[in-house]
């Protein structure tokens, strides 16, 4: 049935009515016995020729006869009959009035006895995406398969990608960078656990993009395959190139140890070579027995990651170009060697912007947020990541924070994120963070977070027109740092078993053991 009202292509059909107490942020109606409409459909009302389009948040079915109270032989009697009194109600939370394709607040009166309609894909489509210029396809309406497109103009005021652990975070950031390439951003990856380090290529193992290059450290572990090698650059440092801050930071000597900082001004003041590792490492024998003993596990610690010092030191031209991806792949580091690199790059990047020598918005991604910036932690690259979240935007630097612990990250620097898209969190104290970290976020909103499916996202904020939940789409590069396949590796091992106890086996065994005699 045709809506057969003002704005008919955007209502679909009717599927009921309102009914009871409404107000102009909620409703509930009725639904008609043959409506097709899930819980977060999209819905619309015609109230004197305006649009008001709001989402479902809840379908209760009910029944006056068949209520808690009745017996097993009467609910077996009116089955049996047919006899069936129920009433679906659907609950309805309003999201804007309609108007040139866009949402604006709504404070319409929301009487009783209207008709409900459901939204057509044309209007939800349009809802859901944005010019060209500035739209990033992310994923689809789960039911209805509308495609859905954050606005880049949204990612100004950062972005915030939170979830419990296996829920899709990665991919849906892996997504949006894909995207990001495609307009020209440029793209700064920091990556502890090797996530992205295969996105140079796509599903089928080809390159995907010559602007994306991957930097490991030879303390990487990200699993390489041979291929894979001639496509990976090194991030190396060269010795020479540190201030004593850098050896310190890199040695994890704060400033208020005021015990080892000294000695490390004494050791460079002191060298006489050629200004490198080795001559930094003879140096520091030389020193008095009591303050070499202060700082000996420190330079066992420099000794252990030697091979990142290089006679090259990677540099800012190496990883930041107009329409480039750089992924830093930090595993394999202890954290504050992985701040320490963070820091470097991201400070480079910061100066850059502000002295305006590179012009193009820069995009960074920091994986595992929680870990470089914790509540109360006055690190350099806690500062730093601080600092790009309140003041970024102003010199053209965006921030996506992802972490599976919202309660463990500053609360500033996730408040400052002025959209988020939240996958599947079942426990309720990161749920209880992710409420408190933004108004955006409701309570409804987070009734929904336990129940969604890997990869569905809810996106709130400045890069969406309104609320919505979403399947994020397929990834066009290749993952990394995927789950290990559990279920094969384990039949493998009762193979192994198997084999070891199969009698011939231990037959031969034991014959190439003792061989014939
Ligand atoms: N939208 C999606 N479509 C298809 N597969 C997906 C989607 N989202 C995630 N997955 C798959 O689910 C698994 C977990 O995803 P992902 O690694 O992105 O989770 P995560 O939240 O980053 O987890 P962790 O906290 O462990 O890093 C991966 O195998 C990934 O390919
Ligand atoms: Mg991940």
């Amino acid at each position: 049935m045709k809506a057969g009202v003002k704005g008919v292509q955007d209502l679909e059909y009717e599927i009921g009515f309102t009914a009871g107490k409404n107000s102009s942020g909620h409703f509930q109606f009725v639904i008609s016995e043959n409506a097709d409409i899930k819980k977060w459909e999209y819905v619309g009302l015609n109230i004197n020729g305006s649009i008001v389009i709001g989402r479902i948040e809840d379908i209760v079915s009910k029944s006056d006869l068949m209520d808690e109270s009745i017996d097993y032989e009467s609910i077996k009697r009116y089955t049996e009959n047919k006899i069936n009194d129920s009433t679906n109600m659907s609950y309805v939370n309003v999201l804007g009035r309609l108007e040139n394709d866009n949402l604006v607040q709504s404070r319409e009166i929301i009487t009783p006895g209207l008709k409900v309609y459901k939204l057509s894909s044309a209007i939800l489509k349009k809802l859901f995406s944005f010019p060209d210029e500035e739209s990033l396809y992310i994923g689809n309406l789960p039911d209805t398969g509308v495609p859905v497109s954050i606005n880049i103009k949204g990612m100004r005021r950062h972005l915030a990608i939170l979830a419990q652990t296996g829920a899709g975070k990665s991919h849906t950031a892996s997504v949006i960078m894909e995207e990001l390439l495609k307009k020209g951003a440029s793209i700064i990856v920091l990556d502890p656990h090797a996530d992205y380090v295969f996105m140079k290529k796509d599903r089928d193992g080809k390159i995907y993009s010559d602007n994306i290059d991957v930097f490991r450290t030879p303390l990487s572990t990200g699993r390489y395959s041979r291929d894979d090698i001639g496509i990976i650059k090194e991030f190396t440092i060269r010795f020479q190139d540190l201030t004593a801050d850098d050896i310190k930071g890199i040695m994890g000597i704060k400033d208020n140890y005021t015990q080892m900082s000294p000695l490390i001004d004494d050791i460079l003041k002191a060298m006489k070579g050629k200004k490198d590792l080795n001559d930094f490492m003879n140096t520091a024998e030389k020193l008095p027995q009591d303050d070499y003993r202060k700082i000996k596990g420190r330079l066992v610690f420099l000794e252990k990651i030697r091979e990142i010092f290089s006679d090259y030191t990677t540099g800012i031209k190496d990883y930041l170009g107009p329409g480039k991806m750089s992924v830093l792949d930090l595993s394999g580091m202890d954290q504050y060697l992985a701040n320490y690199f963070s820091f470097r790059i991201l400070s480079e990047i910061y100066d850059s912007k502000i002295s305006s020598e590179f012009k193009y918005p820069v995009f960074i991604f920091v994986e595992e947020a929680h870990n470089f910036v914790p509540p109360r932690v006055n690190s350099n690259i806690a500062g730093m990541i601080k600092k790009i979240a309140a003041e970024g935007r102003k010199f053209g630097i965006f921030l996506t924070v992802i972490t599976q612990r919202p309660g463990k990250i500053d609360a500033d620097v996730l408040s400052q994120c002025n959209s988020q898209i939240i996958l599947r969190v079942t426990n309720p104290i990161d749920q209880n963070a992710i409420l408190q970290s933004s108004e955006n976020i409701t309570e409804s909103l987070m009734e929904d977070l336990p129940s969604l499916d890997t990869g569905e996202a809810i996106i709130v904020g400045e890069i969406v027109k309104m609320p919505v939940i979403i399947k994020v789409r397929d990834r066009e590069t290749k993952p990394g740092g995927s789950d290990i396949d559990i279920i094969s590796l384990l039949k493998e091992a009762r193979d192994e078993v198997r084999k070891m106890n199969n009698p011939d086996e231990i037959k031969k065994k034991n014959k190439n053991l003792l061989g014939d005699f």
